[in-house]
């Protein structure tokens, strides 16, 4: 990956799950270490790239690297948002939550002899990646999808649906790859070009090559 050259180049990087309050001492959350959005950065800044990792991740920051801490989507879509329009490559490797609490009580919630059962009411949080394929300008914009079954399907329509330039699949129940491992097993789906499998190995072997992927779509533009 020596070869792999962003010099000068502004990556925008998202990491890690959301996590989205029922009230001050609970949230919901799910499995994203934060992991391959952190590969990503690092692979990113060794190319010589100004890296700015929006994360919800609570992995030690990495050295060289604009880290931005948020907790919520809300938060995510803000901070994506706000350096958006400066940056040349955009990848969404976190795990954002599709819904939250539809309100987020300000005391703690007590279990009372009455309340044998409770249910929550949940909303759909704003969808990051379409937001940004929506306002897409002159960015590169790459997401992930997080699969079970159907990968090839959903990945396509993903692609489409949120206008994006790349979406990089992973079967999240293959058990080396997608959440929490150290390594994944993904295929590369782009507008322009057949799909890229990219068998099991590293995350940040995985990190190398969807960046290098991205570094010669851009070298052909300009
Ligand atoms: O963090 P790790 O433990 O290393 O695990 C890595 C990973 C499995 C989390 C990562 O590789 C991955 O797949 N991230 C995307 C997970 C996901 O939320 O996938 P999705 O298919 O639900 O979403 C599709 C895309 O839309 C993603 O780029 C996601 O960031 C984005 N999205 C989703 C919902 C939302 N409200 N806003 C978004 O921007």
């Amino acid at each position: 990956d020596s070869s792999l050259a962003l010099t000068g180049r502004k990556v925008l990087i998202s990491a890690g799950g959301t996590k989205e309050r029922i009230d001050p001492v609970r949230y919901i959350t799910n499995d994203s270490s934060g992991k391959m959005g952190y590969q990503l950065a690092e692979v990113a800044r060794d190319a010589g790239a100004e890296v700015t990792l929006v994360s919800a991740s609570g992995l030690p920051n990495p050295f060289g690297v604009s880290v931005v801490a948020v907790e919520s989507a809300e938060d995510m879509f803000v901070e994506m948002n706000k350096h958006y329009q400066e940056s040349d490559i955009v990848i969404m490797a976190a795990a954002v939550s599709d819904y939250k609490p539809d309100h987020q009580e300000k005391q703690k919630m007590k279990k009372t002899s009455s309340n044998q059962e409770m249910t929550l009411k949940m909303k759909q949080t704003k969808d990051i990646l379409a937001y940004l394929g929506k306002h897409k300008q002159h960015q590169y914009l790459a997401g992930f999808a997080a699969e079970t079954h159907d990968v090839a399907r959903y990945a396509e329509s993903k692609l489409q649906k949120k206008k994006a330039d790349m979406i990089i699949a992973n079967d999240v129940s293959n058990p080396q790859a997608g959440f929490n491992k150290d390594t994944n097993e993904v295929t590369i789906f782009t507008t322009d070009k057949d799909p890229i499998s990219v068998s099991v190995r590293s995350k940040k072997e995985v990190a190398a090559l969807i960046l290098d992927e991205i570094a010669g779509k851009l070298r052909k533009q300009r």
